[in-house]
């Protein structure tokens, strides 16, 4: 099956998924959004309220923030990046992932990671570094730093939310995704344009 078949048929298995108790609880599930064929790809930790509401990965507070991060890459979701979380599902309250969840919901993330084949995977924030690369995995010592995950580039940086929380953290992020603009030269477009790299 193509690879585009394929995610649009797991898109569907995410939408009547009940392999876990927080299908009790959510209001639509958010499969992740962008082209199948993204040459990045950006994980989180799990939709919020306005992703619940819509079915659609950062589109609330953060993701304006991501948004705006993305575009002074000159990345954009429609072209660049396939945007997906851990969870397929919001946790009550925004409550931290359950690891019998993560267990549960990994194999979507696993395959969709594998169906896109990304040159470069970027985390957002603790839940989905640790969940690649190991519980032990620290992302305020960490962030920044390359890491080789199954045979592909791994760049873990802060969640928006974090950088919402803590603005002082901006900067370091902001130095993460230039290092991702100079890899995407090298290993994807070396004539993509950004003013600030
Ligand atoms: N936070 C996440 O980790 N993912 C989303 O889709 C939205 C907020």
């Amino acid at each position: 099956m193509h690879n585009t078949e394929r995610l649009k048929e797991m898109f569907y298995e995410v939408q009547q998924c009940k392999k876990c108790p927080l299908h009790k609880t959510r209001n639509k599930p958010v499969f992740g959004n962008g082209l199948p064929d993204s040459s990045i790809i950006l994980i989180g930790e799990a939709p919020g309220y306005d992703e619940d509401q819509t079915g659609k990965a950062f589109i609330g507070k953060s993701g304006k923030l991501l948004d705006k991060i993305l575009s002074a890459c000159n990345f954009h979701r429609r072209k660049h990046v396939f945007i997906g979380n851990v969870l397929k599902c919001r946790p009550p309250q925004n409550r931290n992932p359950e690891p019998e969840e993560v267990k549960t919901c990994l194999p979507y993330l696993l395959e969709q990671i594998e169906l896109v084949d990304p040159a470069i995977i970027v985390t957002l924030g603790a839940v989905p570094a640790k969940t690649l690369l190991g519980k032990d995995f620290k992302i305020t010592q960490q962030h920044g730093q390359w890491q080789l995950w199954q045979g592909r580039l791994l760049m873990p940086t802060f969640h928006p939310s974090a950088l919402l929380r803590d603005p002082a953290k901006k900067y370091d992020a902001w130095e993460d995704f230039k290092t991702i603009v100079i890899k995407y030269r090298e290993k994807v477009d070396a004539s993509h344009a950004c003013q600030f790299v």
